[in-house]
């Protein structure tokens, strides 16, 4: 029998939201919504898929490997210099860039209890220790987390706003952070979420990749509805940009994802659309939780994190079968929770509307 390395058998692989497809197969059901992972519920930017479409036709040419135009591009966008720049199969391949970039053997990586998964997983993954320091009032506890550095630390990550609990970390609690963080520390500012933010306390991370230890990630996952085609980037001094491009495979990004995210930077107008819909729903289902008496962790994401004050895998199979996708926490070692992404008008009635039903259940 021919056997996998032996790491490969502690990986607890990631549990992705159900698609909507296995879900009418497999409950035949014909009407399915999925509120799980967090995708944008507008669809994709329309000026992604002009672009999208226009490029259809050069899909016998590989990607252009250095993302010339795109890098471009977000450098004029961010007012930083293109060598400032990397670009990922979504974000969740430049977590496994990092660590392969910079986690060497005998080093390790930090990060919160109830973080996003792909932290523990590319940790696993690469055979690097991972760390975790629990949460404290759903927040990452930065405090705790410098107190667990040590010689041995090379990367911290930290998502911000952080998936699932949709908890963030102010200015002030980050610029205490990195005041004592040692210089050969990389810290990671996973900003997914960046998009949806409407406080004023949030960090300007921008401000802190000069400090040469700092790297910021983004997505136009979430924000430009463009998930299913993969594009992430990363923000961070020339110098720590440079060991990414060496680690990365050469045609990581696809050239639709490309053109699709130089369009969708320009589509103002769908990130208006976006945020006002995020906004609203959110007000609608804060509401509608709080008069059903269920506890839920305010959110500066485009999802909300609810107690349901019972098995929380109980509760999303039974929303299933109503054709409600959620997402259960149990990877996230929140037994009790349900994450639900915000969506349109209408998923949000509906979701509501499921839940009172399977809540009354119990
Ligand atoms: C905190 C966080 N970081 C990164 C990602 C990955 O995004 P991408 O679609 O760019 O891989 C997600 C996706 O859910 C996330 O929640």
């Amino acid at each position: 029998m021919v056997l996998p390395r032996k790491h490969l058998l502690k990986v607890d692989s990631y549990q992705a939201g159900k698609p909507i497809e296995e879900i009418k197969r497999q409950l035949r059901l014909k009407d399915v919504i999925k509120l799980a992972s967090n995708e944008n519920p507008l669809g994709p930017s329309p000026k992604a898929l002009e672009a999208v479409r226009k490029a259809l036709s050069s899909l016998n040419r590989y990607p252009d490997s250095n993302s010339y135009f795109l890098k471009r591009k977000l450098a004029k966008f961010y007012g930083l210099e293109p060598s400032n720049i990397s670009v990922g199969n979504g974000s969740d391949e430049l977590i496994d860039i990092i660590i392969r970039a910079f986690v060497d053997e005998g080093e390790c990586i930090i990060t919160s209890e109830a973080a996003f998964l792909e932290y523990k997983i590319m940790s696993s993954l690469n055979c690097r220790p991972l760390i975790t320091v629990p949460l404290k009032y759903f927040k990452f506890d930065l405090d705790e987390i410098k107190k667990r550095i040590t010689q041995k630390t090379k990367v911290v990550f930290i998502a911000n706003p952080n998936n699932p609990t949709g908890t963030y970390v102010t200015k002030y609690e980050l610029e205490e952070f990195l005041k004592g963080i040692p210089e050969g520390v990389l810290v990671v500012l996973d900003e997914a979420y960046d998009a949806f933010i409407d406080v004023d306390d949030f960090p300007k991370s921008l401000n802190y990749i000069k400090r040469k230890n700092v790297l910021v990630l983004k997505t136009c996952s979430k924000s430009y509805g463009l998930a299913g085609l993969r594009l992430g980037y990363c923000l961070g001094s020339p110098e720590l940009i440079s060991y990414l491009e060496r680690a990365r495979q050469p045609f990581n990004v696809n050239s639709l994802a490309q053109v699709a995210a130089i369009a969708a930077l320009d589509d103002k107008k769908f990130l208006a659309r976006t945020k006002a819909l995020i906004a609203d729903g959110k007000s609608f289902l804060y509401k509608n939780l709080a008069q059903m008496g269920i506890p839920y962790v305010a959110s500066v994401a485009n999802f909300i994190l609810i107690d349901t004050g019972r098995d929380g895998f109980v509760l999303f199979k039974e929303m299933l079968k109503f054709g409600v996708i959620v997402r259960d926490m149990r990877q996230y070692g929140l037994k009790n929770f349900i994450r639900v992404s915000i969506g349109t008008k209408k998923e949000n009635i509906r979701f509501i509307k499921v839940l009172k039903k399977v809540i009354r259940f119990r």
